[in-house]
């Protein structure tokens, strides 16, 4: 009897939540979810385990999950290993010819690839992109250019590439880029997120980062806001600082483009991704319309 007793309910507690879970999956099927994979949310190993798997079974039950992925952390930590200074302007990271190679190479040739063969590796087969690739991002020096060097903003995202790809793999995509004359540019990943959100109409954006979501204060003490409307974070925007600023950019971005919710989620917690699509209660920020 005492021994029964946990198993029966760890056994409950598991058809509770497929039950939960039912209503979503029918919702979200064949929808498109564009996830934006966070570089401070990488950084342990387990999670980024937890995440392929998460990200497998949105493919498994029918999602269409498109995927763009920052590194700021192993970009800063490649820096600094060969000697660079890492400096940040409004939540931009401040780039020069040699910050922008390095990026790349960190972005493109690391983090992109490890992704992908965490995939692979979990059965669904994907497939790495940079803006690049088939044209996929038409970029523009940013406005203050003069104090951040070659950063650069999204003018256009051509879907094609992606469509094609998402047919048959899961797309992932690293935020770098190119312009016409071949100068490289750092495009910040959550920008580069709520954009293809936008071009693809994607369903929903979900950014994963190192915080619980959207904090009322600046810094990771606040207390959470839960759920906000495009117009309240349009209000807020210029009063907030960091990496959180892009990110609910991105999320205006992304519902301005037709998606239905944004949502910035804590990457730190074990499966947040599965939590936040379904389960009743949500974790995180959510924006809507
Ligand atoms: N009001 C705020 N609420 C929450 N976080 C904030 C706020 N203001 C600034 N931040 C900072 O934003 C950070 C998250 O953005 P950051 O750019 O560092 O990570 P990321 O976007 O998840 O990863 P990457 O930049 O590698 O793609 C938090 O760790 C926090 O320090
Ligand atoms: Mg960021």
């Amino acid at each position: 009897m005492t021994e029964q007793a946990p198993q029966s309910r760890a056994a409950g507690v598991s058809v509770e939540t497929l039950l939960e879970a039912l209503p979503y999956i029918r919702e979200f099927h064949g929808r498109t979810v564009v996830i934006k994979y966070g570089g401070a949310a990488m950084l342990d190993e387990g999670l980024r385990d937890d995440f392929a798997a998460d990200v497998v079974l949105l493919k498994y039950v029918g999602l269409n999950p498109v995927i763009v992925h920052g590194g700021g952390p192993e970009i800063s930590r490649y820096m600094e290993r060969l000697g660079l200074e890492v400096k940040f302007h409004e939540g931009l990271r401040v780039s020069d010819a040699e910050t922008v190679e390095v990026a790349k190479m960190v972005l493109v040739g690391k983090l992109n690839s490890e992704i992908v063969q965490r995939l692979n590796r979990r059965g669904q087969p994907a497939v790495g992109l940079a803006g690049e690739d088939g044209s996929l991002f038409e970029v523009a020096p940013v406005d203050n250019a003069d104090k951040v060097g070659f950063v650069g903003t999204v003018q256009r995202v051509d879907v094609d590439v992606l469509n094609h790809i998402a047919a048959d793999y899961i797309p992932v995509i690293a935020s770098s880029a190119s312009d016409r004359s071949g100068q490289s540019y750092n495009v910040n990943a959550d920008e580069a997120a709520g954009k293809v959100a936008a071009a693809l109409g994607a369903y929903k954006a979900i950014f994963l980062t190192d915080v619980e979501g959207w904090l009322v204060d600046t810094g990771d003490t606040g207390s959470l806001i839960s759920r906000a409307s495009v117009g309240e974070v349009e209000e807020q925007l210029p009063g907030i600082d960091g990496g959180m600023r892009p990110k609910l950019q991105a999320c205006v971005d992304a519902i301005q483009g037709g998606a239905q919710s944004a949502h910035i989620i804590d990457g730190r917690k074990p499966h947040s991704l599965l939590l936040e699509l379904f389960t009743d209660a949500g974790i995180g920020t959510m924006v809507t319309p």
